[in-house]
């Protein structure tokens, strides 16, 4: 789908096949980061808070991230589950944004992505109690060295804390920049067990 150049009717029926194009794009096209999103959550009375993750790829319907679950946005998805990301990639000047419920992955699936992980990253999760106060970083890499003589000569297992977080979109947007400001705009939400979309004023 080339930008400004859509009519009006919906530039696809599956807005997260069109998003995980999008996505590959950036990266053929050698976006900066095109793998890192903003990721909003919020407490149970519906304070935000937003911060940049990683990508990990769509399953079953779901945007995946990792995160430590004892992490601020870990609790704040605990208490309460509604969440928001966006992405922005400038080498293509589009824009994807996307609204719904937030939940832990299986632990097989957080096990499976934790044992792909390199060795150095698995034992920094163990390291890294995310969002808690340290006083220096010489006990952060006190930490790091502890931990790592702890599982001397063994594999890593999964810190109990860490894993994969799905995001399941209710709501989707498209936005593609266009000529004179005119951008195109698709929104797409849940319809049965399909979506119904419509074109948005830019
Ligand atoms: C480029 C970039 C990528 C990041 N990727 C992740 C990630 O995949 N998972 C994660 O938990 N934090 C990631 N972070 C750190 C988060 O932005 C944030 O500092 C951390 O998760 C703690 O946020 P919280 O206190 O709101 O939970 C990344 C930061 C940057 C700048």
């Amino acid at each position: 789908m080339q930008p400004g150049t859509q009519p009006n009717e919906s530039p696809g029926a599956d807005p997260l096949a069109l998003f995980v194009e999008w996505q590959a794009l950036a990266v053929e096209r050698g976006g900066v980061m095109p793998d890192a999103f903003a990721l909003a959550t919020a407490t149970r009375d519906g304070r935000p808070s937003v911060r940049t993750v990683l990508f990990k790829g769509v399953l079953d319907g779901g945007v995946r991230l990792v995160t430590n679950y004892d992490s601020r946005k870990g609790r704040e998805l605990t208490e309460n589950p509604q969440g928001a990301l966006m992405f922005y990639w400038p080498v293509l000047e589009r824009q994807v944004r996307m609204e719904g419920r937030l939940e832990r992955a299986p632990t097989s699936e957080s096990d499976a992505y934790f044992a792909s992980r390199d060795r150095e990253s698995q034992l920094g999760a163990w390291a890294s109690a995310q969002s808690q106060p340290v006083p220096s970083r010489a006990a952060l890499l006190a930490e790091f060295d502890r931990v790592r003589q702890r599982f001397e000569g063994a594999p890593v297992p999964r810190p109990p804390h860490w894993g994969v977080v799905h995001l399941i979109p209710e709501r989707v947007e498209l936005w593609m920049a266009g000529p004179h400001r005119l951008h195109d705009r698709f929104e797409y939400t849940r319809e049965g067990a399909g979506w119904r979309c419509q074109r948005l004023m830019p």
